[in-house]
């Protein structure tokens, strides 16, 4: 079933903010699919996608991931983790930075996709710790050539976190520095 968006493109960016805080709702695994359609849609060097997704729904090993990572509290709420992992192996030039790079677009679709969903999201940090990447390959089975970049809770937010505003006008260089 197609999805009926009522925000515009610029809306939704401006819009996105980390939701750390879920109702417990599970998401559709309709809006899952939708999720990401968009992170796969992301830009990429040399038009290799390096890129798998660990769609976590197990409540056990989202709690897991939850105790073991400093700043994921909100895992098992949320109850969606999506691991983006990079494959330096099928990127351009076979490099691990523009597998990085590339995931990281990735990463940016799926948290204004769910945000354009109505959904909340929150990017929490693996990569480059090399003590939280090997705590996140032994937990989840992944191959020590893939590199997990973060995991990105989403869920239904309870409503009560806002956009900041982040323009600052005097990071903006014209013409030179
Ligand atoms: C590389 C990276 C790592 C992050 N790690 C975490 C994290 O581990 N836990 C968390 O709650 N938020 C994490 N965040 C979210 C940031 O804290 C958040 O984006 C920032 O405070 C700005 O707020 P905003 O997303 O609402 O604009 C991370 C974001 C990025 C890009």
């Amino acid at each position: 079933m197609q999805k009926t968006f009522i925000k515009d493109a610029l809306e939704v960016i401006h819009e996105r903010k980390s939701v750390r805080n879920y109702t417990g709702e599970l998401i559709s695994t309709e809006d899952i699919n939708v999720i990401l359609k968009a992170a796969m849609a992301a830009p990429v060097a040399i038009h290799m996608m390096p890129w798998k997704f660990i769609v976590v729904r197990d409540k056990d090993k989202l709690k897991a991931l939850s105790d073991g990572l400093p700043f994921a509290k909100m895992l098992p709420k949320a109850g969606t983790g999506i691991v983006v992992c990079a494959a330096p192996h099928e990127a351009a030039l076979g490099k691990e930075e523009f597998a990085i790079l590339d995931c990281a677009c990735a990463s940016e679709n799926i948290l204004l996709a769910a945000e354009a969903l109505g959904l909340g999201a929150v990017w929490t940090a693996v990569y480059p710790s090399k003590e939280l990447i090997s705590f996140v390959r032994k937990e989840l089975g992944i191959p020590q050539n893939i590199i997990p970049l973060n995991i990105i809770a989403i869920g239904h937010p309870i409503g009560d976190e806002h956009a900041e505003d982040k323009y600052e006008p005097n990071n903006i260089h014209w013409d030179k520095w």
